[in-house]
């Protein structure tokens, strides 16, 4: 399509000079995609009487960029890699930490949506130290661009829907249920920090929250599907500059790192998307 004098162009210069998104990062049908929903959805009529609608309407600006950010997720979302983390992954980067005479594992959900991931990270670490009898320090930091979608996070409050690979005994101790909700404990809900950030930001490879990065694991799982190429190279660049020498990258099931990246990390496990950052890049 081009998209060069259509009104979908104009929509989109629109939301960057009001609402500074940089919509060519993204991939441009699913863009389209989603203003087309939003059109049908809230009954706008065409793309052109929603343009001038959006001209005068800063709100109905920001609605439309939350609506590009899909925040579909679910605790334990690929239960096989959940099963690696807690299998293999989280052992292995715990007595290195141990090894390497450092106090505290560093992990980063980068793209957490509803938190729903951050979460089940915290709740399998936590596990894990209680039964090896561990008191290492644990700081996980969990970011969006979508800043509504943090406010959700925060709360803590799912529905069943969220919860259905979440184990019984997991549900006992971690979570209240109050009629149809299900809602995060005060003492899980302490263990995650939530900040917003951009993953396009040039001026930071990590978020400022966490100060310098440093990450044993970082999972950004489900958010490089949405970006151009040269925007994939620019997000995964941070990815690389924040994680530790042999720490943990987790991509989602249908990701894979960009070309440049491929000698730098070790892909671990064959049916699931878990790579360590290898010495040297090599
Ligand atoms: C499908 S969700 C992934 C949630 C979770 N990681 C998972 O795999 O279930 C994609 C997330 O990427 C976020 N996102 C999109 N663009 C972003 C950006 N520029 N910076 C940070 N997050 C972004 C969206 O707001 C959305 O919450």
């Amino acid at each position: 399509m081009n998209l060069q004098n259509s009104v979908y162009n104009k929509i989109l210069l629109h939301l960057k000079a009001k609402e500074s998104f940089d919509f060519e990062a993204y991939k441009l049908p699913m863009l389209i995609r989603r203003i087309d929903n939003r059109i049908l959805r809230m009954h706008f009529g065409t793309p052109e009487l929603y343009y001038t609608l959006l001209q005068n309407n800063q709100e109905e600006a920001k609605e439309l960029v939350n609506n590009f950010m899909i925040n579909v997720s679910q605790f334990f979302r690929d239960s096989y890699t959940f099963e690696v983390i807690k299998k293999r992954i989280l052992p292995e980067l715990i007595t290195q930490t141990i090894a390497a005479g450092r106090n505290s594992l560093r992990v980063w959900s980068a793209g957490c949506a509803r938190g729903e991931e951050a979460y089940s990270l915290a709740i399998l670490i936590d596990e894990y130290c209680k039964k090896e009898k561990l008191e290492i320090d644990v700081d996980i930091f969990a970011t969006d661009y979508d800043s509504s979608a943090l406010e959700f996070a925060k709360k803590g409050e799912y529905d069943q829907s969220s919860v259905e690979e979440v184990k019984l005994k997991y549900l006992k101790q971690f979570f209240k249920q109050t009629n149809d909700k299900y809602i995060i404990n005060t003492v899980l809900k302490n263990k995650v920090h939530f900040s917003q950030y951009n993953l396009l930001d040039q001026n930071s490879y990590a978020p400022s929250d966490s100060i310098y990065g440093e990450f044993d694991l970082i999972l950004c799982r489900n958010v490089l599907i949405y970006f151009n190429e040269e925007y994939q190279n620019l997000i995964f660049e941070k990815l690389y500059k924040s994680c530790i020498m042999d720490g943990i990258l987790i991509l989602g099931d249908a990701e894979i790192p960009p070309k440049h990246f491929g000698n730098k990390f070790q892909q671990i496990d064959d049916f699931c998307k878990t790579y360590r950052k290898k010495h040297n890049g090599h």
